[in-house]
């Protein structure tokens, strides 16, 4: 069980090797990853296609980690029951594509899964006020969302103290996670501003040492 103040790595598996993903999902947890993280993207809210509720399913059965899937994709609740169905440990909706965001949340939750919110870098803290006692986890997009490999955007690191604020506030352990650029050279300045759980791709799948280096080399930073 993960506990509210550890260190959670998430390694995305958007940059994962899709020809062998089992072994990738593999080298993760032998390398000592928390989570798996899922980009689900449609085309539409996002540039860019990637994982439906099949590939999630495949997920499942190769590793025993919790999946932590981050929905970039329009009217997201026609497809939570597919994803819950599938696997996920935790379904991640961005604040963008929800107009009912509460009916949604508790929707995730009626499903069995965990509930996450998130924003784009040009939506504010402040939507997610009234649902924070609602989330599990905060995810702060420190990229816009789409793609892999993408610079980091420091002017995130306000946001991100800010909704530590706002969680301090109200005493709640919800995750605060980042995603975008997350690099052993980035990650102390995300830590130091409140953030408890990182994604990232590249610098773990691309890592020169390969994945499991990549894995001690933020855990270390
Ligand atoms: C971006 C995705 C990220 C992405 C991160 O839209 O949500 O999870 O895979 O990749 P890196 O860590 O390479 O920036
Ligand atoms: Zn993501």
């Amino acid at each position: 069980m993960d506990k509210p103040d550890s260190l959670i790595i998430a390694p995305s598996i958007l940059s994962a090797n899709f020809a062998n993903l089992g072994a990738d999902l593999a080298a993760c947890q032998a390398g000592g990853a928390n989570w798996i993280h899922v980009d689900v993207m449609d085309g539409h809210f996002v540039p860019n296609m990637t994982i439906g509720p099949l590939v999630l399913e495949a997920c499942r059965r190769s590793t025993s980690l919790p999946l932590d899937v981050h929905l970039m994709i329009q009217t997201p609740e026609n497809l939570l029951p597919a994803f819950a169905q599938a696997g996920a440990t935790r379904l991640t909706v961005h604040v963008e594509t929800c107009p009912h965001l509460h009916r949604t949340l508790q929707q995730i939750k009626s499903l069995g899964a965990l509930a996450g919110v998130t924003l784009n870098p040009a939506t504010p803290a402040l939507l997610l006020k009234e649902v924070l006692p609602l989330v599990d986890l905060v995810l702060v997009m420190t990229v816009n969302p789409g793609f892999g490999g993408q610079a980091f955007l420091p002017e995130m690191l306000p946001k991100i103290r800010e909704i530590r604020q706002m969680l301090n506030a109200i005493g709640s352990p919800t995750w605060l996670q980042v995603d975008g650029g997350v690099s052993a050279e980035t990650l102390p300045a995300l830590r130091e501003a409140g953030a408890t759980a990182f994604v990232a791709g590249n610098a773990i799948f691309k890592h020169p040492q390969g994945i499991a280096a990549g894995i001690e080399a933020l855990r270390r930073a």
